[in-house]
């Protein structure tokens, strides 16, 4: 019986995501290294550290270069994010979380990010959630369980009784690991591997969701 619903942010509630994009970019034409909105893929929901490993495709940086290319990324998000408001939420993500409260289930968000809890308060979001869990407050970022089983331990229920909502591959590995169900947001070739999969939050109401939930049970 699925009580909670635990939300991934980048890419599920809002469309900063494209805005990670865009200052990955930056960093990478003054650095000169090539990379397109494809390499960009591999990158979603994985911390920055990781991120910039990836950027990096098997080149090495002396620690304290890879730390100042990894800060000054950060930089620019934040100069990018500065201006974000509920306008940069996805549609049907308010509506969803409504819902869910409205049927007395709990909501968490679960973001590798560091910068989760601003943006969540930017997009006026803390109101509808009990919990967030961003990537300042565990060691393993996706696609680690660590994240999803934090929310569930703060929303005080057992793994079982939570369904993760996410974009990226490394969060449905998360999820698995986990040991929750998971739905998918986006091209089957990326979230092909969650139990549902659907377009967007205004795609299904959560009483849908759970009904086909458990007919794929
Ligand atoms: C999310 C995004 C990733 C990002 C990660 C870390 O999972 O999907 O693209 O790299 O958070 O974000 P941060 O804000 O801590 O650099
Ligand atoms: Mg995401």
């Amino acid at each position: 019986m699925i009580r909670a619903f635990i939300f991934d942010l980048d890419g599920v509630l809002t469309d900063t995501s494209e805005f990670h994009y865009l200052a990955w970019k930056r960093l990478a034409d003054e650095e000169g290294i090539p990379f397109t909105r494809e390499d960009n893929e591999a990158l979603r929901g994985v911390s920055r550290h990781e991120s910039l490993r990836l950027l990096l495709k098997g080149r090495t940086l002396p620690p304290a270069q890879f730390e100042e290319w990894a800060e000054r990324k950060n930089r620019y998000y934040l100069e990018l994010i500065n201006q974000i408001s509920p306008r940069n939420l996805l549609p049907g993500a308010v509506e969803f979380l409504q819902a869910l409260q409205k049927a007395g289930l709990k909501r968490a968000i679960a973001s590798s990010s560091k910068n989760a809890r601003l943006v969540v308060e930017r997009l006026n979001l803390l109101p509808w959630v009990d919990v967030l869990v961003d990537g300042t407050m565990v060691d393993r970022s996706k696609p680690a369980p660590d994240l999803f089983l934090k929310a569930a331990e703060l929303l005080g229920e057992h793994p079982e009784a939570c369904v993760v909502v996410e974009d990226a591959e490394a969060g449905i590995e998360a999820a698995r690991a986990a040991g929750m169900r998971v739905i998918g947001i986006g091209p089957y070739e990326r979230v092909g591997k969650a139990d549902l999969v659907i377009s967007g939050l205004n795609a299904l109401g959560p009483e849908e969701i759970l009904r086909r939930l458990e007919r794929n049970a």
